[in-house]
């Protein structure tokens, strides 16, 4: 070989030898979220009205509450946080609300056994108009692991003419050179069939529009069970490392009586939903606390098969949800939108199992088994209410 073929052949195996190298690294984004993701979130209970007391008092609620303990883990400040950019373009916390830092913040949650959580926004703007990260992705991530957050809830105000798929994949890569692990929650409402294409970039994708407060109205947001209806067909996108997201808890908000509360828990849970709670949780009452603590419940949220939960029923207002489980089990969530009481049944040939089979039935509000069924289960549902159970064979 001459002296030049050679330089020149070695010359292209060193340019392409980061390459490889590149392809062969993990992501640090890969193998999060191998479950939903659960923790807390400002958004539905406070707005804008954030402050670092109020994060502290938080991550205090969740430990003492048991939450943590039951397998909440993040803390995430959402929008209102970021007030400017200095001169040198890195993001600046509203000095009043956060007169410490947002690094020291971190620390704090982190010091409580928890994990912290901050967003921001693909357009120019945040949808509370504060700066977004178009053009300065790269910074924006830097900056973030310096701090030691390890969750981004990604908005899609402001984004003028952008391509969805491209700014969350930029934001992505961003996050990737960074360095540090960070759960990438894709908000960019379903507008672009996200569930068609962010597995692999975020770890979860909102599917809707916000939801607010109520059972099924839709002014200012949905009800849960009008997101719920919007979450028909897209089971099949979830799974470990990516989940459908139709937004965060209302549990223990006013406008849900605690029957619906549970109903909306039970059915985030069949779902495979993130499970962020969107509540005070310094000041909830003991009833709010056990819904968000049914460790049944969180246990189906959870299951390692990941698999999301699908409706197998529609009987006009009373529906039948099953989720399978990874020991071979199904959570079943009957569900009455009435107003009035109802019986609802499921039947095994629905669930999967065939009709002869002998099955223990488990109520999981209840806590106790209920049932050794063949072939069926039926029970009386009061109205806007879920009945939850487990059927094991
Ligand atoms: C959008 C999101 C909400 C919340 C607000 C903040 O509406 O969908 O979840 O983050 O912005 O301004």
């Amino acid at each position: 070989m001459s002296r030049c073929r050679y330089t020149v052949l070695t010359a292209a195996l060193t340019a392409f030898l980061p390459l490889t190298l590149a392809a062969q690294t993990p992501s640090p984004l890969a193998n999060l979220a191998r479950t939903p993701p659960m923790g807390w979130n400002s958004w539905n209970k406070f707005a804008c009205n954030v402050n670092e007391e109020l994060i502290r008092e938080t991550a205090d609620a969740m430990v003492a509450s048991g939450m943590r303990d039951a397998g909440y883990q993040f803390v995430v400040i959402d929008d209102c946080w970021q007030i400017a950019r200095d001169s040198t373009g890195t993001i600046v916390a509203d000095p009043e609300r956060f007169p410490s830092g947002i690094k020291a913040l971190a620390d704090y949650v982190h010091s409580k056994g928890l994990k912290f959580g901050l967003y921001s926004d693909a357009g120019l703007l945040t949808c509370q108009r504060r700066p977004g990260s178009r053009g300065y992705e790269f910074q924006d991530a830097r900056t973030y692991a310096a701090w030691g957050v390890d969750y981004l809830k990604y908005d899609w105000c402001a984004h003028g003419t952008q391509n969805a798929e491209a700014s969350y994949r930029l934001m992505r890569r961003a996050l990737d050179q960074a360095g540090r692990p960070i759960v990438f929650s894709i908000c960019e409402w379903g507008s672009n069939k996200p569930w068609l294409w962010a597995r692999g970039i975020g770890h979860l994708w909102r599917t809707t529009g916000d939801i607010t407060a109520c059972f099924d109205c839709d002014q200012h947001g949905y009800g849960f069970a009008r997101i719920l209806d919007m979450q028909v067909g897209l089971g099949t996108f979830a799974g470990p490392g990516g989940w459908n997201d139709p937004d965060m808890l209302e549990v223990g908000n006013e406008g849900l009586t605690a029957v619906e509360s549970r109903a909306h828990f039970s059915l985030w849970a069949i779902l495979a939903a993130p499970l962020m709670a969107g509540n005070d949780l310094r000041s909830m009452t003991a009833e709010t606390r056990d819904i968000m603590t049914n460790r049944e419940v969180i246990a189906v949220n959870q299951d390692s098969l990941g698999r999301q939960g699908r409706k197998v029923r529609d009987d006009g207002d009373l529906e039948v949800w099953v989720r399978e489980l990874a020991d071979g089990s199904r959570a079943v969530a009957l569900f009455n939108r009435s107003a009035t009481a109802a019986e609802i049944a499921v039947r095994w040939p629905e669930i999967g199992y065939p009709a002869s089979l002998e099955a223990r039935v488990r109520d999981l509000w209840k806590h106790r088994d209920v049932d050794r069924a063949r072939g069926a289960y039926q029970a009386t549902v009061p109205a806007h209410a879920v009945v939850m159970v487990r059927i094991t064979p």
